[in-house]
């Protein structure tokens, strides 16, 4: 009975990973749990689109501790994450997600998913001059805000599973990663991790495997959980592509500076990754665990199903 079911306040509902959470929890329609959609903007087409679907949406602001304690309030789950590319700056991260651990206490959710990455400066201490130290102490400020946010949730002993997430292979859609035209008209992908493999999700099965995740109760309170769909290397994705949408596609590598020099916002961070995810390849792609986020998630995706669904909306230039 729908009054029985246990809550799960869900941050970033109308995004991306949130609003994947919440179609599983309503997909999963005799399942344990009912979702509270959290949005700024209540009467936003994508906020009304979940209200229509029967979801319970309120309004609450990171940057308003006070409105996160009020939507957590009563919840058994909360699912945290912060959304950097808004507003480029990882020190609004930071206290964004120290709102989202205070208020996940105050509640006394039971169970928080922290939607998190690396804290590059483990593997890259600042003094390292491999690659620059950008905003004046970050090597990859959109992971290094993450990766050091871990520690409110941990500090405040608020039962947390860190999901270390993956790139989203939505991003040839959205975030501008999909094929560029070169000077000779060749359609590349073009990042600069060699020959390295990049680990890489639908974003629909983010919010599969937390759902999994909550599903598996105290299991996996604690512990860092880290996801991948696949994990192809430029040229595999490239040849993938290719063949899905009957265009030649390539995969142009290019050095870690040149992509850090291409002058869009946020390119130095992004090219920081790409090298944090080629130099350290080994760590960042044995963590991220294939068969693992099957369990959390039967219906993963490997990157041709994705395309079989997706390959019409990838902007070719
Ligand atoms: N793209 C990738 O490959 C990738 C991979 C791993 C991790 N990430 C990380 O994913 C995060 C973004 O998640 P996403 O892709 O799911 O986001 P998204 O699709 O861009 O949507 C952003 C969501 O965050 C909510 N939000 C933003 N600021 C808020 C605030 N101040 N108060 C309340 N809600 C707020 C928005 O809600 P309203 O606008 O409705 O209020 C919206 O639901 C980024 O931090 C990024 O670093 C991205």
């Amino acid at each position: 009975m729908a009054e029985q079911k246990r809550t799960i306040a869900v941050i970033g509902a109308t995004g991306a990973q949130g609003g994947a959470l919440v179609r599983a929890i309503l997909a999963d329609k005799g399942g344990p749990f009912a979702a509270r959609a959290i949005t700024r903007h209540v009467d936003s087409d994508k906020a009304k689109a979940l209200a229509a679907l029967g979801v319970d949406v309120v309004a609450a602001d990171l940057d308003d501790e006070g409105s996160l304690a009020r939507v957590f309030a009563g919840a058994y789950g909360a699912f945290c994450v912060t959304n950097y590319w808004e507003h480029f700056s990882p020190e609004k991260e930071l206290a964004q997600a120290g709102n989202l651990a205070r208020a996940a206490k105050a509640g006394g959710v039971q169970h928080v998913i922290w939607s998190t990455l690396e804290d590059t400066r483990k593997w890259v201490p600042l003094a390292d001059d491999r690659m620059p130290t950008l905003m004046g102490k970050y090597k990859v400020p959109h992971y290094d805000a993450k990766g050091e946010a871990d520690h409110f949730f941990r500090d405040l002993g608020v039962p947390t599973t860190f999901l270390l997430t993956s790139f989203y292979w939505d991003n040839f859609i959205y975030f501008g990663a999909g094929p560029q035209r070169g000077p000779d008209g060749q359609l590349a992908l073009v990042f600069p991790m060699d020959e390295k493999r990049l680990p890489a999700i639908s974003a629909a099965d983010i919010g599969k495997c937390a759902y999994g995740v909550f599903k598996r109760g105290k299991e996996l309170i604690g512990k860092r959980v880290a996801i991948a769909g696949e994990h192809l290397t430029g040229a595999q994705l490239a040849s993938k592509m290719s063949r899905a949408l009957g265009k030649d596609i390539r995969y142009t590598n290019v050095p870690p500076e040149v992509y850090r020099g291409f002058g869009f916002p946020g390119a130095d961070d992004l090219g920081n990754m790409f090298q944090f995810k080629r130099d350290f390849n080994d760590y960042y792609v044995g963590v991220r665990d294939i068969a693992f986020a099957r369990t959390l998630n039967p219906e993963l995706q490997s990157f041709d199903q994705w395309l079989a669904v997706h390959k019409d909306q990838i902007p070719l230039p």
